[in-house]
């Protein structure tokens, strides 16, 4: 029953039949309308079929008047779930055409697809969005991260026989897509094809290095004897949008793809580099992955990236003045003076929050007139004080004991070496910071996914920003900075505590008021004061292959005046819900379903790709981007 998908554009939301009947109806449905495999997918929700139409929905249920849906329930069905008189449409999913003019290979199910056409599709593993209006409400680009792949779906045979045309592969499928879309007068979405700005960046795509560490010493290589010009980007995750209309992608655990020698330097350590840890094995066929070849390519990765979705000729930019770190979001604001300001943070455990505040004030004139104005600027890493306040300290050379004395001999060192900076001023070592948004009263909002080793052996302890041991289930911290946003102290509190009681490892319990979720992740706050709240139970948490008996992850939306939280989607099996943005009238949702499928172990296995999901097209299971609108064509979440 749960791989079944559900057409319900022409439902009545007043007379929902119940799931048995949905299911029995649906194939039939979707083959009758000939829809082919971008259909709409929708699912009823389970155990709501009394409940009549959305409109009336707000000042019946109980809640404040900014959500005005039924509440989806938990379940682990392989389908995505949202509430009665929504619909969700895939839209984008790995492997389908991007748009390039005359280039526009079909996605072929056996994952045959070589590495020169996966160049031209969409990558695995969606992560951060953002919609770029073109014509309003209607049409636009989206930008979106593909952060990792899953060797085991990506390949025929998946690592087995591994070689350099699977490297590629795999490369291939890393990166950026920017994709045209529009929505047709029956309301669906559909990507344009061909398009003038279709676009993927892949982990070959040239781009520029900027700002402080740009053409220092440990920036170069033999291949960039220069320093400033580096091949890729990997692990994006999450993302920003700057008022000049860029797309920031973030490198997460770029680590990972690097090859270390038998024994690390403090450096290489700081970041877990060693033998045998590159689980991707690019380095087997690609030398720039192996540091006993390449010693510096490992610096050229864990920054910030600036993409112009607009100019499809133009190359990204890697912004080393907001330093270097496994970066996970990039929420950019605007002092009262038109500074940028970004707030940044690190996921990993025990590591840290930052912010940037450029030195020169936005300009009009789009990317062009500001195409410097993330190169030059004051870096700070947060200190959460046990009172409710909080101090940015700065970290610039010279200043805090950022001294050549204690190993730092210029400035581009500390943007190279941003943790150990951080460690060294005494900031405070957070529960894995993932997402960051805004809300329009000046709060900056973080979600702390979760840090099982919080207070465990020798581990750091709890603190009171980070206040549970064995924090399993993740919550969110939110902050005013004093003044503007360029305050050099702030104040913070707690917006919520995660849990779900009786989840398998789930000793944390939690304080919503409303629906229970675990390890928040992606996070925005519209402009109606909702915060939109994504979660990503990772199966490390839940350390079991059961998707039977686990709920699947979700998204949630928070009144941030009231604090209620209700549960408005849930994922198919083995996805986490990440990436979520809307168009400006707030019609339209966009929300990416990432790694539909994953196992608790690494990899899927190639010769049983659908053991644990087969969504969205019932057959190996592909990360995918969901349109989000009502069917009566009202704002997503009244
Ligand atoms: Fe890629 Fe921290 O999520
Ligand atoms: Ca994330
Ligand atoms: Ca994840
Ligand atoms: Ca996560």
């Amino acid at each position: 029953m749960a791989k079944d998908f559900e057409l319900m554009e022409n439902s009545n939301p007043s007379a929902n039949p119940t799931f048995h009947e949905i299911s029995s109806l649906s194939r039939r449905t979707l083959l009758k309308g000939g829809l082919g495999a971008t259909v709409t997918s929708f699912f009823a929700p389970i155990g709501l079929s009394a409940i009549g139409g959305c409109a009336s929905m707000g000042g019946t249920s109980g809640g404040g008047a900014k959500l005005g849906f039924a509440s989806v329930p938990m379940n682990n069905l392989d389908a995505v779930t949202v509430p009665s008189g929504y619909r969700a449409q895939v839209l984008y999913r790995w492997g389908d055409a991007v748009g390039v003019a005359g280039k526009m290979p079909s996605y072929k199910p056996d994952a045959s697809n070589t590495a020169a056409e996966q160049e031209l599709q969409a990558g695995m593993h969606h992560d951060g969005i953002h919609y770029f209006p073109l014509d309003g409400d209607r049409r636009g680009l989206l930008a979106m991260n593909h952060e990792y792949t899953d060797d085991g779906l990506l390949h025929v045979g998946g690592m087995q026989n591994w070689s350099a045309a699977k490297v590629a592969k795999s490369q291939a499928a890393h990166g950026v897509s920017i994709i045209e879309i529009a929505q047709k007068g029956d309301g669906q979405w559909e990507v344009v094809r061909p398009s003038q700005y279709a676009r993927r960046i892949t982990s070959n795509t040239p781009m520029f290095l900027s700002g402080p560490a740009a053409g220092h010493s440990m920036m170069k290589t033999k291949d960039d004897m220069t320093g400033r010009i580096a091949l890729g980007t990997v692990n994006n995750c999450a993302h920003g949008v700057t008022p000049w209309g860029t797309y920031l992608t973030c490198e997460e655990n770029f680590n990972g793809y690097f090859n270390g020698p038998e024994t690390p330097d403090l450096r290489q350590a700081r970041w877990g580099i060693r033998k045998g840890g590159a689980g991707y094995r690019w380095h087997e066929f690609d030398e720039r992955f192996d540091l006993t070849k390449v010693p510096n390519e490992y610096n050229r990765f864990g920054w910030v990236v600036e993409i112009d979705p607009m100019d499809p000729d133009s190359m990204p930019v890697k912004r080393t003045a907001l330093g270097r770190a496994a970066h996970e979001g990039a929420c950019v604001v605007q002092t009262k003076d038109k500074r940028a300001v970004v707030y940044m943070g690190e996921d990993a455990r025990f590591e840290y929050i930052y912010k940037f505040v450029s030195r020169d004030a936005v300009k009009p004139g789009g990317a062009k007139a500001n195409k410097d104005l993330l190169d030059h600027g004051t870096l700070y890493v947060a200190k959460f004080n046990a009172d409710g306040k909080g101090e940015w300290i700065e970290l610039t050379h010279g200043k805090n004991g950022l001294t050549a004395a204690n190993g730092f001999a210029d400035h581009a060192e500390i943007v190279i070496s941003t943790r150990q900076a951080s460690d060294r001023v005494g900031a405070t070592k957070m529960d894995r910071p993932e997402w960051i948004t805004n809300d329009k009263d000046g709060w900056i909002y973080c979600t702390l996914t979760n840090n099982s080793n919080r207070g465990v052996g020798n581990n750091p302890g709890v603190d009171a920003a980070n206040p549970r041991a064995n924090n399993t289930m993740g919550h969110i911290i939110r902050w005013r900075d004093s003044g503007d946003f360029d305050g050099r102290t702030f104040e913070w509190n707690h917006f919520v505590m995660a849990g779900i009681p009786n989840l398998a490892r789930a000793e944390a319990k939690g304080n919503a008021k409303g629906d229970d979720f675990g390890s928040p992740d992606g996070l925005w706050a519209d402009g109606r004061g909702v915060l939109w709240i994504q979660t990503d139970i990772s199966t490390s948490v839940l350390g079991k292959d059961d998707y039977a008996s686990i709920p699947n992850n979700a998204m949630l939306a928070a009144d941030i005046t009231t604090g209620e939280i209700r549960r408005f989607l849930v994922g198919p099996r083995g996805c986490e819900i990440t990436g979520c943005i809307a168009t400006p009238d707030m019609k339209s949702m966009f929300v990416n379903i990432q790694h539909p499928g994953e196992t608790a172990s690494e990899r899927n296995d190639p010769n049983n790709p659908t053991a644990i999901s087969s969504w969205p097209d019932n057959a190996r299971p592909r990360s995918a981007t969901l349109v989000i609108t009502k069917i009566d064509g009202g704002i997503i979440g009244t």
